[in-house]
């Protein structure tokens, strides 16, 4: 779902203040990404793209106090989101475009919920690790439950996930020959940005988009991009799966579930795929050493979040074992947050 970089700790032999450094700057980082929030949120980002350049200026059109604005830029100066330049007059960076709704690389949706419920989650981590899903302590809900009760949350999460995941798309259509199925099911779709881009490249495939109704209303919504020819079905995986493909995704779906969920949609999906059919799970494997990677990361977010977890090579094999289906192969994708992780029917014949 997000990526978050790894912080390398700093060198065993570092003095007291790189150390005290280094401590401020991770117990700081809030600050950051709550400030970038509130400039994306509030339209800043929008109203300097439209030319405002002062705090007066983009204070007054929202209605917000010229120095408390001013404040706010001259921090967001630090980290590359605006320059400014003399006379107190301030421009938006390329990264800082991204906060505007406009740009073609948009993270403005991603910047807001990431300070809304995604960063009201981090402050239950105490309870949490204790257990439960602090979603659920906050909001009385499942995550995919209150998006289908709050139908403006379930349209910005979809929107979310397409800024989120744009950049693997192409990466993803790259590493693997899209062009061996006749018939591709995207299980948990949603917008449909991935069966898009798959048919671009291979327009002899048949695609199916399957994802909760707040998925389908996006995809046909085009935010995804186009889907000539697809066919759209609304539906729960806990119940069952479009049957008949021979080629099944589930992109950044397993991670939002725990392992008894998983069981069960993927033996759903082993109940209605043909005897040769290929499963693709599009996540990134924690590495079982201690390379980097944002694995790690994501794994609290989504513990905090749904109660899903990201999970190494063996955890995927051991699970995929348990649904009658094994684990093939593990192609790299050239993006760093995802791979191919190819699954069979445990009783196929090798390829
Ligand atoms: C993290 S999003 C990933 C969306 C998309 N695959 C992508 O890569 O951007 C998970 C998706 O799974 C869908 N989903 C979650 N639970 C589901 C369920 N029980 N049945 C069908 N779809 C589900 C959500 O609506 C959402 O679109």
């Amino acid at each position: 779902m997000l990526k978050v970089e790894s912080v390398k700790s700093p060198k065993a032999a570092a003095d007291p203040a790189s150390l005290h450094k280094k401590m401020m700057q991770l117990l700081s980082s809030l600050w950051v990404t709550h400030a970038i929030g509130s400039f994306a949120r509030l339209g800043l980002a929008d109203a300097m793209e439209a030319g405002g350049d002062s705090a007066e200026a983009l204070a007054k059109a929202h209605g917000l106090v010229p120095d408390r604005v001013y404040r706010l830029l001259r921090a967001l100066s630090t980290c590359g989101i605006v320059t400014e330049s003399a006379g107190e007059r301030f421009a938006l960076t390329p990264l800082g475009r991204m906060l505007t709704s406009s740009a073609p690389n948009s993270m403005k949706t991603s910047a807001e919920l990431l300070t809304e419920y995604n960063g009201e989650i981090w402050s239950k981590l105490d309870g949490a690790l204790a257990g439960g899903i602090a979603f659920e302590a906050l909001k009385g809900k499942e995550l995919f439950d209150w998006l289908h009760a709050n139908p403006k949350e379930g349209a910005r999460f979809q929107r979310m996930m397409v800024e989120v995941h744009s950049p693997e798309t192409p990466a993803i259509v790259s590493a693997y020959d899209f062009g061996q199925f006749k018939r591709i099911v995207d299980v948990g779709g949603g917008h449909g940005m991935l069966l898009s881009a798959i048919l671009a490249a291979h327009p002899g495939v048949q695609g199916t988009l399957f994802d909760l109704q707040e998925g389908i209303d996006a995809a046909r919504r085009g935010e995804g991009g186009p889907l000539p020819g697809v066919s759209f079905i609304a539906g729960n995986v806990f119940e069952s799966v479009p049957e008949g493909a021979d080629g099944y995704l589930f992109r950044h779906l397993l991670h939002d579930y725990d392992d008894d969920d998983c069981l069960k949609m993927l033996r759903n999906v082993r109940r209605a795929m043909k005897p040769d059919a290929r499963v693709l799970v599009l996540e990134k494997t924690v590495p079982t050493d201690d390379t980097p990677g944002p694995g790690r990361w994501l794994d609290l977010h989504v513990m905090l979040l749904t109660g899903g977890r990201e999970r190494t090579a063996p955890e995927y094999q051991a699970l995929f074992g348990k649904a009658g289906l094994k684990l093939n192969r593990v192609l790299p994708t050239a993006h760093p947050a995802v791979e191919v992780i190819e699954v069979v029917a445990a009783d196929a014949r090798p390829a």
